[in-house]
């Protein structure tokens, strides 16, 4: 990254869109950072940031033990924007009333806007907004205005410029908020005097450096699975330390087909990174026998992936660092420190507590495009780059409920067709994730003059930008049918193909 002039703050209680704030910010070329809310105003202050973002979270105010953030932060005199929770947090502090709504008010709201300036410059008077709130601001504090209402929020927006503190109701960092970027513009630019200076140009040679510094002499090794994340962070990392790295493929079973052979490539041959490549897929099949619950399945995986690193990395001699590919979507829906966890992430939720390793996560605070960026900048092949997301427990989570090697056998079959079709029809980039998945489900079918009975395979694909929230993805017909005869007709064991036709949310990506 060019070393950021002016950055914005984004302290984080919780919820659920925490992460699409910074990465609207970033988009409009100001550096945003995102940090717990206790963050003590020493820190805050050394950061010298320009604006402060208080975000949602699904406490309420005024219950026990409610995440506050540090009065005096409030009160530094850099301007503040309160986002939901955020913004009753304000009230709350300042002396105005929040109080529980008698239902929940969510989704698309029509929003009043009483003038058009400071963060609503530009805005026209009456618009859209997206609500997801159980408590509203009843009253605003003294020294605050009313600047915008929605038919059940009598404070859906205020303001006391005099202070630079403002505050919404409504989740401006949403797509539903059509208003939502001109709103932050305007808070970042006019309020809060940014330059929109900033880019990811000089993060590569930051990293290098930084790391370089931290390893020193050391040795590290890093948790390769072949998937964009930890690719990147592998090539980073060597292009830092050199041989000093040692990258350990863990081949657990779990993978797509033939993903091995690709991971080999890139880093053996093109990378000349020191691979080690371990055979572990009986290791897993057996601990994971009898697993049917998709928590402990990713903790068991977790587990015994970073066991087989200690275990090789042992062989190696004094090692000192573990590399990860976590990116910060991964961090945020493992839970911050209030959110709800949705799914631990195995390579976040799924460390074992005895790990004697120090972590070197040097893309944790990049969204995945900004990886992808950096994938391409450090010269990774397109293919690799480009990969879809694939979730570290891989097809444990795609099998649903006991796993077994023919079931894997199976998904990775029919999984390579999905992937062989969206290839052949162009579709690859259109679309965010497109997998087989195998429910725990059994369907009588005919095949020539026999009846079957065999399994059921079911085809997801999703379009997102951010896998946070996402839409079925609308394949042609014709895509499909040849998906889905070409599984039938191929795949022994599997009789009929259905097609997920779930938004997020309320589903999630994977079924598990
Ligand atoms: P869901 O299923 O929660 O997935 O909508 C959102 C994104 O996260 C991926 N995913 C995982 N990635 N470990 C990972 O590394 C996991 O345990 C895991 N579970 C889901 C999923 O593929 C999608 O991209």
């Amino acid at each position: 990254m060019t070393q950021p002039t002016d950055r914005i703050l984004v302290l984080d209680f919780g919820g659920q869109y925490n992460q699409l704030i910074a990465r609207r910010i970033r988009d409009l070329h100001v550096y945003s950072e995102v940090l717990p809310y206790d963050t003590s105003p020493d820190e805050i202050r050394a950061k010298n940031p320009k604006g402060i973002i208080l975000t949602g979270g699904p406490s309420s105010v005024f219950e026990e033990g409610a995440p506050v953030c540090h009065k005096d932060v409030l009160e530094m005199g850099i301007p503040i924007l309160g986002i939901c929770y955020g913004a009753q947090l304000i009230a709350h502090v300042f002396g105005g009333s929040v109080k529980k709504a008698p239902s929940r008010e969510y989704g698309k709201t029509d929003l009043y806007i009483k003038e058009q300036q400071h963060i609503f410059k530009n805005i026209e008077g009456q618009t859209v907004c997206w609500m997801s709130h159980t408590c509203y601001i009843d009253r605003p504090p003294e020294g605050f205005e009313i600047t915008a209402v929605t038919e059940g929020c009598p404070v859906a927006a205020m303001a006391d410029v005099e202070r630079k503190l403002y505050a919404v109701q409504f989740h401006p960092e949403v797509e539903h908020t059509p208003i939502g970027p001109e709103l932050l513009s305007n808070f970042i630019f006019d309020i809060c005097d940014c330059k929109p200076d900033w880019d990811m140009s000089g993060f590569i040679e930051d990293q290098v450096k930084s790391i370089r510094e931290t390893v020193g002499g050391k040795k590290v090794v890093c948790a390769l699975s072949g998937g964009v994340d930890s690719s990147v962070a592998a090539v980073l990392v060597h292009r830092a330390v050199g041989d000093r790295l040692t990258c350990i493929f863990v081949n657990h079973g779990l993978l797509r087909k033939d993903e091995e052979i690709q991971v080999e490539r890139v880093f053996r041959d093109l990378f000349n990174i020191n691979l080690i490549t371990v055979d572990a897929r009986d290791r897993f099949l057996s601990r994971l026998e009898g697993i049917t619950d998709p928590e402990a399945k990713r903790k068991i995986i977790g587990g015994e992936f970073i066991r087989v690193f200690e275990e090789e990395a042992g062989k190696l001699g004094k090692v000192d660092f573990l590399v990860q590919g976590t990116i910060y979507p991964d961090v945020i829906e493992s839970g911050s420190k209030v959110a709800s966890v949705i799914k631990s992430h195995h390579n976040v939720g799924g460390l074992p507590e005895d790990m004697t390793l120090s972590l070197i996560e040097p893309l944790r605070s990049l969204f995945k495009d900004e990886v992808r960026k950096v994938g391409t900048d450090l010269g990774i092949p397109a293919q690799q780059v480009w990969r879809q997301p694939f979730p570290g427990p891989g097809l444990a989570i795609r099998v649903i409920g006991n796993i077994t090697g023919d079931k894997l056998k199976i998904l990775k079959e029919a999984d390579a067709i999905v992937r062989q079709e969206i290839a052949n029809a162009g579709l690859e980039r259109e679309i965010w994730q497109y997998f087989a998945v195998l429910p725990d489900v059994k369907s009588v079918g005919v095949m020539g003059d026999e009846r079957t009975y065999d399994h059921v395979v079911a085809v997801r694909a999703v379009t997102s930008s951010d896998g946070m929230t996402a839409d079925w993805a609308k394949i042609p017909y014709r895509v499909l049918e040849t998906i889905s005869s070409r599984i039938v007709n191929n795949v022994k064991g599997i009789n009929r193909v259905v097609y997920d036709i779930t938004t997020k949310p309320p589903g999630t990506i994977e079924w598990e």
